[in-house]
């Protein structure tokens, strides 16, 4: 488990991290999501102990994790897959982190079967593509076979096979009891591999929720109704935040209003509905509803502070 308690970092003016409160569960891949400079790899630093924090602090299983007896075991993480001595080969450069924490050969030869870099073991990583780092990286993660994944951006570089692996990876080792945490700005792929999120903005924590509370509580779910009374089942569901968009002579869209209470408007005032189904909307349209405030460099728009913090409200 890890957990986060008021955990600050501030380089000289910048806030990177801002007091973020929170507790990251064994048995679930978390999705740490957050626009560019949000302060995600900055709060996994802060985590690993490579970076001390300003104010608050980051626990490990119940401590800091500069303080762990079996530092690999309890840990695994890839922040830069490219931080490799570039001269070894993949093998021996596993071997060799191995050797310090007493994994042998053979647990070597099973991980680097295990990312698929077999055929390239006795390369010199220098000569690794982007997708092999990364898949290297992960090997040494998962050398001591450890209790807790912390994943920097992982997907990046990776084929559609290694994607595929590292999705089944990740939520094996989550049904095991482990604990996952792992970022990444694809969030297709964060909404088929991760069961939590946390979301940051400008060091703030946005939301801490499951994935399907977080969607489900974003302005982006709707309603498609087709009725043959359309026009006056329109006139009766229009109100303040209730947006309605016809698609068809008797096909329209609800957002801000659910089935439950559009299917009772209807039965009230005696109008048909031959149609009546929620639409849930994609962890893509939820999140850049709630970051749109929260962008730290955007192409377009001046810089705006983030207003939206649902956290109470997803917990
Ligand atoms: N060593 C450092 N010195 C000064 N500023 C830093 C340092 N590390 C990070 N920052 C600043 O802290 C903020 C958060 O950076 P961080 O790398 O944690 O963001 P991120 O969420 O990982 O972004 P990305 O999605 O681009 O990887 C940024 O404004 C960054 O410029
Ligand atoms: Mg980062």
């Amino acid at each position: 488990m890890i957990e986060l308690h008021e955990l600050t970092k501030r380089y000289g003016d910048k806030t990177a991290v801002d007091g973020i409160t929170a507790t990251i569960q064994p048995g679930a891949v978390t999705g740490f999501l957050g626009p560019n400079g949000a302060g995600k790899s900055t709060t996994m630093r802060l985590i690993l102990g490579l970076d001390g924090p300003t104010s608050g602090h980051a626990h490990v299983n119940g401590k800091p994790y500069s303080t762990s007896k079996a530092p690999l075991a309890e840990v695994g993480a890839v922040l830069d897959a490219k931080a490799i001595d570039g001269g070894r080969s993949a093998r021996n450069h596993l071997l060799a982190l191995g050797a310090s924490v007493k994994v042998g050969p053979r647990r070597v030869d099973e991980v680097i079967d295990l990312v698929g870099l077999t055929d390239v073991a006795h390369r010199r990583t220098r000569q690794f593509s982007l997708g092999m780092g990364q898949r290297l990286g992960i090997a040494s993660a998962l050398l001591a076979d450890p209790e807790i994944l912390i994943l920097d951006e992982p997907v990046n570089g990776l084929d559609v096979d290694g994607v595929q692996w590292l999705r089944g990876l990740l939520t094996d080792m989550a049904a095991e009891g482990r604990t996952v945490l792992l970022s990444s700005h694809l969030m297709s792929e964060m909404e088929l591999v991760a069961e939590r999120l946390l979301v940051i903005g400008q060091g703030k924590i946005l939301a801490d929720s499951t994935i399907r509370d977080f969607i489900q509580h974003s302005a982006v779910g709707s309603v498609s109704v087709v009725s043959p009374d359309a026009d006056r089942l329109i006139h009766l569901l229009q109100g303040d935040g209730i947006a309605i968009t016809t698609t068809g002579s008797e096909r329209f869209q609800v957002q801000g209003m659910g089935t439950r209470t559009i299917g009772d408007i209807a039965f009230q005032n005696r109008l048909r509905i031959h149609e009546l189904a929620p639409h849930a909307g994609s962890l893509e349209e939820a999140y850049m509803a709630m970051t749109r405030d929260a962008v730290e460099y955007s192409g377009t728009h001046a810089h705006t502070p983030a207003s939206t913090t649902v956290t109470g409200a997803l917990r």
